[in-house]
């Protein structure tokens, strides 16, 4: 019998792909990857071995997430489209690399995923995969599969009687890691549409936070925060004392239109508190250390970064060679930087570095001024001489 890894959410889809790929002669092992979505993991084991899993592995990848992915991207101030910060397009390439693994470690040639065709995950998923192994074959049944409809699917799932709680279904497709979640489908396919309030798990609504701001002081060493408030935090407690803060102040709500791999638009809401206010506070540490010049030529190479995380490009040759263009940048970003979180709005109030460019004697319009006017004339000329 041929051995294949799926990649299991315990959703409707992966739940049938169990039963689809074993009818079709596979013994599957399911892969359960933790990136900090909170399930009950021994709940989602307990399902896929019932479904007719063979083995299941259960991995818990959240630390190697934030330390190797979601780091990395933050120190690039990577967001595409100027708006989405890529919580979903980060874990993929992890989860790929873990599947890849599994599939070497049960000698199985075949991985399996429970991606649409229309999406981007599907492509990140496989040229993932087939960058760390170009031999793997890949199967997506979702794709391929005879149900046209998601009532077929139901049907299929409750004639082979595949536990899957279709009473709780939502009308949205969700994703969630602990750096974010993103939401889709229903209404929200109407881009006119206002999201209706129920679609929101991490962050109340502004109208219900808080009368009083919360200020919180960030450390970053290198581009990398360490601090909050002073206290020394590990990288994934950072992440979820982000959340709970942001989130209580209605922080990293994101509605946007985004472009898709594919090629189509798509509406795409996101939470996303941490995020939101991890690259405010980083970027604004930068404007302070960094040089003019680094500063607006970097800009371009970010929006790169994240172009490359969003195309499925993590294990790719450029996007290593710009973590060590972006590592070395982040060398001088050490400092610290006070926000304000106030009813969504998330507002850099001050910020500090021992290797702050800013000299106030040279700023200043009062007494401390060392500023020599007389050399602004000479400079002037010259600069506009070639004109
Ligand atoms: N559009 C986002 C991306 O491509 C999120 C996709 C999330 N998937 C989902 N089922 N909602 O990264």
């Amino acid at each position: 019998m041929k051995k294949v890894v799926l990649a299991y959410s315990g959703g409707l889809d992966t739940s049938c792909a169990i039963k689809w790929l074993e009818e079709k002669g596979y013994e599957v092992i399911a892969f359960i990857a933790d990136v900090g979505q909170r399930e009950d993991f021994q709940a989602v084991k307990k399902r896929a071995l019932e479904i007719g899993a063979s083995k299941v592995h259960v991995v818990d990848l959240q630390k190697e997430f934030v330390e190797q992915y979601v780091f990395p991207a933050l120190r690039a101030g990577a967001v595409y489209e100027h708006k989405y910060f890529l919580a979903t397009a980060l874990s993929r390439p992890l989860i790929a690399k873990h599947q890849v693994m599994i599939a070497h470690k049960e000698k199985a040639d075949t991985i399996a995923h429970g991606c649409t065709g229309k999406g981007n995950d599907q492509v990140r998923f496989e040229v993932t995969a087939r960058i760390l192994d170009p031999q793997m074959e890949i199967i997506a049944p979702v794709r391929i599969w005879e149900f046209k409809t998601r009532e077929e699917e139901i049907d299929y799932a409750q004639k082979k009687k595949i536990p899957v709680d279709v009473t709780k279904k939502s009308p949205y497709s969700v994703d969630i890691n602990l750096y974010g979640r993103s939401i889709e489908c229903g209404v929200l396919e109407d881009p006119w549409a206002e999201p209706p309030e129920e679609i929101y798990k991490l962050t109340v609504s502004p109208l219900k936070a808080p009368n009083d701001p919360s200020y919180i002081e960030i450390e970053f060493f290198k581009g990398i925060p360490v601090k909050i408030d002073g206290k020394s935090y590990a990288p994934l407690d950072l992440i979820h004392q982000l959340n709970n803060i942001g989130g209580q102040n209605g922080i990293g709500r994101v509605d946007m239109v985004e472009n898709r791999l594919v090629g189509i638009k798509s509406r795409e809401i996101y939470e996303n508190p941490a995020a939101t206010i991890l690259h405010a506070a980083r970027q604004e540490l930068e404007c302070l250390v960094l040089d003019r010049e680094t500063m607006h030529y970097k800009e371009a190479s970010s929006q790169k970064y994240g172009e490359l995380v969003y195309y499925g490009l993590w294990e790719t040759p450029l996007k290593r060679q710009m973590d060590v263009y972006f590592e070395e940048i982040q060398k001088e970003v050490t400092g610290t930087v006070r926000l304000k979180l106030y009813k969504g709005s998330c507002v850099v109030v001050g910020r500090k570095s021992p290797h702050s460019r800013y000299k106030e004697e040279l700023a200043t319009y009062g007494e401390k001024d060392v500023f020599d006017q007389k050399f602004a004339e000479g400079f002037i000329r010259l600069w506009g001489m070639p004109f």
